[in-house]
């Protein structure tokens, strides 16, 4: 199969015909060839897409969420094959797959939703006989860098927002996902959604990625990926005067006090910490824990931690699938070295697993270390796979020092059955997203996603905020007075 770009609404060769493979991370065998363009060909759909938005603008909003549920209707009833093609080419557990799946469904409901509000605000004026308001206007071409460990979920929080305010876009998926971009290539095609209002090409960050944040026409960055990569899009988005939208890296914490449910934190921290392999934005890991349940809370989770399967992900009794690919786990596994050097224990893991079917794929084994300084480079470095570190204090404020001392701030949690302690710890916990209660991951689509510090630069992906990204204000005053009113001058108040 020859995955080619999707430009004004056909598929087309890239200039030069050049391929790379996708291969399935649970066994090593090639899905497909994915091309890899270069920047003529980011300027040819830049040019459909520029030319398409005139018009699309001007489609009533209702109308453009109309094609919105169309999508979203495509995505439910084909929902089971594409958390298959999820699975098959980002190796996440098809229980996951179905999740990611939903997501991406939820955000077309929810933003076709937003057709019929888009909401701008009206004010008095301080003239007489005078309107003020403001109205949301699109801003044009928008250009959507995603990753690969949710093809499709983030190109939804992106995409959809973005079309249903009157733009029209050019999207990169990761050169390790591209099927799912190509799925729904199909189904923005059968959806109807006019010739150029969305735009795949496919190709690597440095090549098709920079020609999009240097193409004049287009307008926005949204990026999501490595907090290392996403400076380099800042910068050569600043250079470009582009409107850039980051979400980068995460180092997100539980901190289990000594009264929470223990039980419940076991699970939270496992699910938050070994689903989609760690590979999560929002994974697990760190474990900030009270010093007087640190023994009782280390013996559970390692105990839960032998029932965890580790395998292909579309065998369904699976919890942990691969993770994306060789250079990942050798990433992943320098980190042990890293951790023992400085000090930690490793209690569970810490091993590449071989044999039989582990030999074909990419699979590293759940990962717990334990003792950690809260300095440590596995406690402060994104190490994106299923390890986790286990940091001892010995109060609540210690706690939150530690949670908050790191350059990220995506997602935390804290278990505790003190509502004092869970309202002061949603106040002072830098992230962007808070549970009490429940793991670090699970946010919901109508929600702003985004984090503070080196996670993101002051945007959000989903919920209204996304519009945010992809809108611009426009304040619009109509005088209906007559006579030249000037503000200012004219109204002493
Ligand atoms: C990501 O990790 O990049 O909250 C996205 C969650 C998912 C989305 C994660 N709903 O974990």
């Amino acid at each position: 199969m020859k995955l080619t770009n999707y430009v004004d609404g056909k598929w087309q060769d890239a200039k030069n015909l050049q391929f790379t493979a996708v291969l399935n991370p649970a066994t090593g065998k090639e899905l497909a060839q994915v091309q890899l363009s270069g920047a003529s060909d980011v300027d040819r759909a830049a040019k459909a897409a520029k030319a398409a938005q005139k018009t699309w603008a001007k489609v009533p909003a209702p109308k453009r969420a109309s094609y919105l549920y169309e999508i979203g209707r495509i995505m439910k009833e084909r929902k089971e094959h594409l958390a298959q093609v999820l699975t098959k080419e980002m190796g996440k557990v098809i229980e996951e797959g179905r999740g990611e799946v939903q997501e991406g469904i939820d955000m077309a409901f929810y933003m076709a939703g937003e057709g019929r509000r888009l909401f701008g605000e009206t004010t008095p004026s301080e003239l007489s006989d005078k309107f003020a308001m403001s109205v949301r206007a699109p801003i044009g071409v928008v250009g959507l860098i995603t990753p690969w460990n949710f093809p499709v979920a983030i190109a939804t929080w992106k995409s959809f927002p973005a079309i249903v305010a009157g733009n029209t876009f050019l999207w990169k998926p990761a050169t390790e996902t591209p099927m799912m971009a190509y799925e729904m290539s199909k189904i923005f095609a059968e959806a109807g959604l006019p010739d150029g209002v969305a735009n795949i090409v496919f190709g690597t960050g440095s090549e098709v990625g920079t020609a999009m944040i240097e193409h004049p026409d287009i307008r926005v960055i949204s990026f999501t990926g490595s907090t290392e990569t996403g400076r380099k899009v800042a910068e050569l988005g600043g250079r470009n005067l582009k409107k850039v939208s980051l979400e980068m890296g995460g180092k997100n914490a539980v901190i289990v006090m000594e009264d929470a449910d223990l039980d419940l934190a076991v699970e939270g921290i496992l699910w938050s910490a070994f689903g989609t392999a760690g590979q999560r934005c929002t994974a697990c890991s760190r474990v900030i824990v009270h010093r007087e349940a640190k023994e009782e809370l280390q013996d559970r989770l390692l105990e839960k931690m032998k029932s965890l399967t580790i395998g292909d992900g579309t065998d369904e009794s699976i919890k942990v699938g691969p993770v994306i690919n060789k250079k990942a786990l050798e990433k992943i596994h320098s980190y042990i070295d890293i951790g023992k050097q400085e000090g930690a224990v490793l209690l569970a893991g810490g091993e590449i697993l071989t044999g039989g079917h582990y030999d074909k794929g990419n699979y590293y084994a759940p990962t717990l270390f334990t003792n950690v300084a809260a300095s440590m480079r596995i406690a402060q470095e994104e190490i994106f796979g299923p390890v986790i570190s286990i940091i001892e204090v010995d109060s609540f404020e210690a706690a939150i020092e530690v949670n908050n001392g790191v350059i990220y701030g995506l997602s935390s949690s804290i278990y505790t059955q003190d509502v004092n302690r869970a309202f002061k710890a949603q106040r002072d916990l830098d992230t962007g997203i808070v549970y009490i209660n429940a793991g670090t991951t699970g946010a919901e689509i109508h929600l702003p996603f985004g984090g503070t510090k080196g996670t993101g630069n002051g945007h959000r992906d989903s919920g209204v905020a996304a519009l945010d990204v992809f809108t611009e204000w426009k304040s619009v005053y109509v005088d209906f007075s007559g006579k030249l009113q000037r503000a200012q001058i004219d109204n002493e108040i």
